[in-house]
């Protein structure tokens, strides 16, 4: 097995061939001026099983055609097998044609993939509609989560917290790392109005009374989620917040917005920033044993 680094996936791949013990290399990426990318593999991988690790951010499409052509490239050259993995994928929340014409990006994205590896890894897929990975890919797949290292992290640093979740679907965070912790948890109802826009409303009455709140998600993208169910906990007197996600994609000044709101933020390092402070290399490597 040999460890192979894609241009996204740098910050977590020398560490997971570390723990794995296994030989590391990272793929030389060069952009020409139009636009399109140049790949090569600097290790022999002929006959070996190569994992390729790329998460997808900044610029997910072309993250998507790198890992595309590394996996086949990889292939070319006599490799055994080809896993790759994701610590985040995209693609997922569009999982069904919302309005007449639209293209079901989850499906196609699925496609692309199952053509050119022999297994895919993902920690923490945003499955709404689709049930499980092996409903949406044909080819092997594994679904790793990262609530035991989320569950840890507030034992180790939270006291007392309360366990927030936005919506329904983030009960599959929510729920079960409160249920690691053995803390209380509750989930809200939200309703999307646009890509931006969110309503959140509270099901039932609480008592926040000496209880740090935490609110856990899947993903914190614009941060408009966690900022609306920050405003409906401080109608109830709260004041401090503390929002632990997987996946900090972090755009539109998300970081900035929320600490404004007197939020803080942590997130894995599934995709790196500036508040991924739960590293969750050991999962991805103990996936892979
Ligand atoms: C969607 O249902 C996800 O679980 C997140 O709640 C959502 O993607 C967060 O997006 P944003 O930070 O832009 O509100």
């Amino acid at each position: 097995m040999i460890i192979v680094s894609c241009s996204h996936g740098k910050h977590l791949a020398k560490n997971i061939a570390n723990k794995l013990k296994k030989p590391y290399s990272e793929l030389e990426f060069k952009r020409f001026p139009d636009g399109e990318i140049y790949l090569r593999f600097l290790k022999n991988v002929k006959n070996k099983t190569v994992v390729l690790i790329q998460s997808f951010y900044d610029n997910i499409n072309d993250n998507l055609i790198e890992a595309m052509f590394a996996a086949h490239t990889a292939k070319d050259l006599g490799a055994k097998k080809v896993f790759l993995a994701a610590p985040y994928f995209p693609y997922l929340r569009q999982d069904k044609r919302f309005k007449p014409g639209e293209c079901i990006s989850l499906r196609e994205t699925a496609r692309l993939i199952d053509n050119c590896v022999d297994q895919i890894s993902i920690i923490d897929p945003h499955l709404h509609r689709e049930k499980d990975l092996h409903h949406i890919f044909k080819t092997k797949s594994l679904k790793l989560t990262s609530n035991p290292y989320i569950a840890s992290y507030i034992k180790k640093n939270i006291k007392n917290p309360l366990i927030i979740g936005p919506d329904w679907e983030s009960y599959k965070w929510a729920k079960s790392v409160a249920e690691l912790i053995g803390c209380e948890s509750l989930i809200l109802q939200k309703k999307r109005l646009t890509g931006r826009k969110v309503k959140i409303t509270l099901s039932k009455k609480i008592d926040l009374k000496g209880k740090n709140i935490v609110i856990v998600d899947d993903i914190i993208s614009t941060g408009n989620t966690i900022i609306e169910t920050v405003n409906n906990l401080k109608r109830l007197g709260a004041k401090k917040f503390t929002c632990l996600g997987v996946h900090g994609i972090l755009v539109e000044d998300a970081l900035k917005k929320l600490k404004k709101a007197n939020v803080g933020v942590i997130t894995t390092n599934t995709i790196p920033n500036k508040a991924a402070k739960i590293d969750i290399s050991g999962l991805i490597a103990e996936s892979l044993k």
